[in-house]
């Protein structure tokens, strides 16, 4: 729906310059809802004489609210506000000001999601959202998913739009066997593959069926971290250093760990592959203690730059690893669809655990998922988007050897998000310039699992998370710009 907004109240302060007041006018005007979805922008010249104003002026504050999101101009149909942006649940996701909290969040870090649920923040403005965690949203592929749901939902049983399976449709199910054993190595048959609505569903699931003795990586999503605690779990934490998680550690997988988290193709955050040694470690230790288990989240697996990705842990010890997948990162977090397969037993119980419904996730959501999966549609995309992030680290890279090069990217080139290592010290510092550079991201030191020590092995670790996928091309290369002059700033000062 198009609304027509050329008669615009918008109150300026009497003085002071006109492009920012006008910017946060603006930007206020549709986080409110004032301006709803759909509005067209009057033209610059009416609103610059509506305002008196240089018509200038509101041409950049404008393409400012463009960059951030706020807004959206299209040729031949003017400026315009976005659908869904007003303010009352979760303008946190990647919208300039409103993912301002991130740049040094108070609270520490959380992914996407779990900002979102929370109200609007009031911080100090972020021009550049480079928080990790979200895929392009503007690359999504419309056209594509819409074409698959059509096609599914028109040829889908009647039985489909009854109440449903716990396991997931078998149109789904089949299409992820067969997708995850050619992409990712798993050992996947149909029957073992359980939809879920993603990874934190997932291990509420598996934390609700293991409520104890687990084991996570020391450095994870502090939002992962969050749902072991509220389940009255308290994980052991295992270091990770350039080669993964230290499962190699004699006492690292001592009794009584029984449940081993851990993200073997890129970890998470810090990037680092899993090394065979201790890949072979984690199998050897789930195959010789009974009832242990390895959880493997694949959440990027299939975005991996400088070579094939290593296929999936999984494939070396099917009965003793619970592979986990998601849409999040290779599509889109706002679909909430996610998939585990499970050894045998680990199944039943998961199953029973889903409970009557409410913990399942829509059958037209999963028929569509199914039909993009055996089109091709899913890899295109992937390929796609592949080619895409892997240009935009490459970029970060550049930008920080020709400018900064003593800060040190770690981990492998893949994923959509690098952690820039930083000086023992620094990272306050680099969070607060970067906060008043308007750049929103988050400090390694977040994502330290609480009971993980901040020395571990004699070293400490601190340095920025920086998630390079979301951000519209030209909004990218100012904020690498902005960033570099962060990092070489306080890496020099040091
Ligand atoms: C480490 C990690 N695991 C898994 C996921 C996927 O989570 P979900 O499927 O709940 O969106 C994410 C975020 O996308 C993540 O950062």
């Amino acid at each position: 729906m198009t609304r027509d907004g050329s008669d615009l109240h918008l109150e300026l302060p009497p003085e002071g310059p006109r492009r920012p007041a006008l910017v946060r006018a603006l930007r206020e005007a549709v986080r409110s809802g004032r301006l709803a979805g759909g509005t067209r922008l009057p033209p610059y010249r009416a609103l610059a004489a509506d305002l008196g104003i240089a018509r200038g002026a509101v041409a950049d504050a404008y393409a400012e609210l463009v960059a951030e999101g706020w807004l959206t101009a299209r040729q031949g149909s003017g400026t315009r506000v976005p659908e869904g942006l007003a303010r009352a649940e979760g303008m946190g996701e990647g919208m300039g000001e409103g993912a301002g909290k991130s740049a040094a969040r108070a609270e520490g870090p959380a992914d996407g999601m779990a900002r979102a649920a929370g109200p609007a923040p009031a911080a100090s403005p972020a021009r550049f959202d480079l928080a990790q965690g979200k895929p392009d949203p503007a690359a999504f592929p419309r056209t594509a998913w819409a074409a698959s749901a059509r096609r599914a939902v028109l040829a889908a049983p009647s039985d489909a739009f009854g109440p449903g399976d716990p396991r997931g449709r078998p149109e789904l199910r089949r299409a992820l066997a067969s997708y995850l054993a050619r992409a990712r190595g798993v050992r996947a048959d149909p029957d073992r593959v359980v939809v879920c609505s993603g990874f934190a569903n997932a291990l509420r699931l598996l934390a609700a069926v293991r409520p104890r003795d687990w084991a996570v990586e020391g450095y994870g999503l502090p939002f992962h971290h969050g749902i072991l605690d509220a389940a009255g779990i308290r994980p052991h934490p295992v270091p990770v250093d350039d080669d993964g998680a230290r499962t190699d550690l004699r006492d690292v997988l001592a009794s009584p760990v029984r449940t081993l988290l851990l993200t073997p193709a890129h970890q998470f955050p810090t990037g680092a592959t899993l090394h065979p040694s201790r890949r072979a470690a984690a199998v050897e230790w789930a195959r010789s203690h009974p009832g242990a288990l390895v959880v493997e989240d694949d959440y990027d697996g299939e975005f991996r730059y400088d070579r094939k990705p290593v296929g999936a842990l999984q494939g070396l010890a099917p009965g003793h690893v619970v592979y986990a997948g998601s849409l999040s990162k290779s599509l889109s977090p706002a679909i909430r669809l996610g998939w585990l397969v499970l050894p045998d037993g680990v199944r039943d119980e998961v199953l029973a655990a889903k409970g009557v419904r409410e913990s399942w996730a829509g059958a037209p959501d999963q028929l569509a998922l199914a039909d993009f999966l055996e089109c091709g549609a899913y890899d295109r995309q992937v390929r796609r988007m592949r080619q895409r992030y892997r240009d935009r680290r490459d970029r970060l890279v550049a930008a920080l050897a020709a400018g900064a090069p003593e800060v040190r990217v770690t981990g492998i080139a893949a994923g959509l998000h690098a952690v820039l290592e930083l000086p023992p010290g620094t990272e306050p510092a680099a969070l607060e310039a970067a906060r008043a550079a308007g750049i929103a991201l988050d400090g390694l030191s977040g994502y330290r699992h609480p009971a993980h020590p901040a020395t571990s092995a004699g070293t400490v670790r601190e340095g920025l998370v920086v998630g390079y996928a979301a951000l519209p091309d030209r909004a990218f290369t100012e904020a690498l710009a902005a960033l570099v002059r962060v990092v070489a700033e306080v890496t020099r000062a040091t």
